[in-house]
């Protein structure tokens, strides 16, 4: 480029016929990542164990004029996540993007944490998440790939009342960590992007457990508010693209300056 000449960046979808699978996308920051993703050029499989939900979803990118499909998974369920994940694959191509964001959570008192609860959060949040990358990266050494797992500020900080959550979040950060390292050199990137407080139906869902003082969550909420999910999904977009290709195993904050 000549000395003082303006650089030229590319512009317009960075997504084009590309095969992106998104997990949780009939709600909150899944939805608005497949539709994201769409709008940028992607054929979505839309995933959820909500399958009216992910049907929407499809419906919706469809209606605007992407591609997209629904596929019902339980991301908790070997069986049905190596099903559904294949199928997709049948139907759309060899997917080179998964974005793991199904996800459950709630408050509770450890002490009356009961075990059923510990083992469903876990299952969803840090099993699903192994299970959904380990039906997924086959495919993903044929040609190279990226995925991104949803984490949260409560895997990087202490969060009150919510054990099992913070334990699987932090869980999918060091998932994410250990999967890049065993993938380095294979041409597959693996972020965490790691919101803050989103306005979605997860969060709304939440109540504090009886008797607890409030106060104990000023820490989890940030002085700026929340985010509405589609700003988090741009920065999925954006380390999913080309333009985030020298991003490896990086957790990416997106909360508000929680965890400064
Ligand atoms: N909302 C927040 O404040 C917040 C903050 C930090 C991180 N997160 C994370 O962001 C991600 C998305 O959360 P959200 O706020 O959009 O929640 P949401 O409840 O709006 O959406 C979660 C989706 O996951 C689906 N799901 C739940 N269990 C499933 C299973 N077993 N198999 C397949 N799908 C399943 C639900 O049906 C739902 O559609 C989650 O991983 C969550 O932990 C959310």
């Amino acid at each position: 480029m000549a000395e003082g000449s303006i650089p030229q960046f590319a512009s317009g979808p960075r997504f084009t016929d590309r095969v992106a699978l998104v997990t949780g996308a009939g709600s909150g920051l899944g939805r608005a990542t497949a539709v994201r993703l769409a709008a940028e050029g992607a054929i979505v499989a839309a995933l959820d164990i909500a399958d009216a939900a992910a049907e929407q979803t499809a419906t919706d990118i469809v209606a605007a004029g992407g591609h997209a499909r629904a596929y019902r998974v339980d991301v908790s369920d070997p069986e049905s996540v190596a099903e559904s994940v294949d199928l997709a694959a049948e139907d759309l191509g060899r997917p080179v993007l998964l974005v793991n964001s199904a996800g459950v959570g709630g408050f509770s008192r450890t002490e009356e944490q009961s075990y059923e609860g510990w083992q469903r959060i876990i299952g969803v949040n840090l099993t699903g998440t192994f299970l959904m990358c380990k039906a997924v990266i086959p495919y993903l050494l044929d040609g190279g790939g990226v995925i991104v797992n949803i984490g949260s500020n409560a895997g990087i900080m202490g969060q009150p009342y919510s054990a099992a959550y913070s334990a699987s979040k932090g869980g999918v950060i060091q998932l994410t960590r250990a999967l890049q390292d065993e993938y380095l050199r294979k041409k597959i990137r693996i972020v965490c992007v790691a919101p803050g407080s989103m306005d979605t139906p997860l969060q709304s869902q939440f109540t504090f457990p009886e008797g607890v003082n409030p106060k104990a969550f000023a820490k989890v909420m940030s002085p700026i508010g929340s985010n509405p999910p589609e700003n988090v999904a741009g920065v999925v977009a954006f380390v999913a693209s080309d333009e985030g290709n020298y991003m490896h195993g990086a957790v990416v904050s997106v909360d508000g300056g929680l965890t400064i």
